[in-house]
């Protein structure tokens, strides 16, 4: 091991994981190359497209600008984590159902920020739509069919939950 490098242990996923990282490795390098995690992506590289984004602790941040060496010891959240369970979240069936999305480069970003967004606002307005994914850019412009996404997506979140009580 090298002067610029490190070990980190931290939960990925819901997995507990291991990884020897050099110290200017971003979070997206660790995914990418050593997870074989390819969901998030890097677009700009600047902190300012979103499509990079993963959950620490369960905050979004943009995972080109992160270093490695923060996750020793947290938990990261991919997008991949989404359809652990063998289906597909309740976000990403209404992405599909309404075509929100084109070459699908900007999609694990807006789909986390958008689960991120439903977990604190069950009812959110185009308003509050477009304010929290601000800073997600999606460069084919599908954001009018993802502001219906995720309003899809609420719906039957909603639903669910009524037919819960019942
Ligand atoms: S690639 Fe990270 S914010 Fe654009
Ligand atoms: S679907 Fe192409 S960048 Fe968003």
């Amino acid at each position: 091991m090298s002067n610029y490098s490190r070990e980190i242990n931290f939960v990925l996923n819901g997995e507990a994981a291991h990884a020897t990282i050099q110290t200017h490795h971003t979070i997206l390098d660790v995914l990418r190359n050593t997870f074989g995690l390819y969901g998030a992506r890097e677009s700009c590289g600047q902190g300012l497209c979103g499509c990079c984004t993963v959950l620490i602790d369960g905050d979004a941040v943009s995972g080109c600008l992160c270093l490695a060496a923060s996750i020793d010891g947290r938990e990261v959240t991919t997008v991949e984590n989404l359809d652990a369970d063998g289906e597909l979240d309740v976000v990403q069936q209404a992405f599909i159902d309404c075509g929100a999305f084109q070459c699908g480069f900007c999609t694990s970003g807006f789909l986390l920020m958008s689960k991120r967004l439903l977990a604190t606002n069950a009812n959110p307005s185009d308003d509050d739509i477009r304010s929290y994914l601000s800073g997600n850019l999606c460069r084919c412009a599908a954001y009018p069919e993802i502001i219906e996404a995720v309003k899809l997506a609420a719906n039957r979140m909603n639903h669910h939950a009524e037919r819960e009580k019942v």
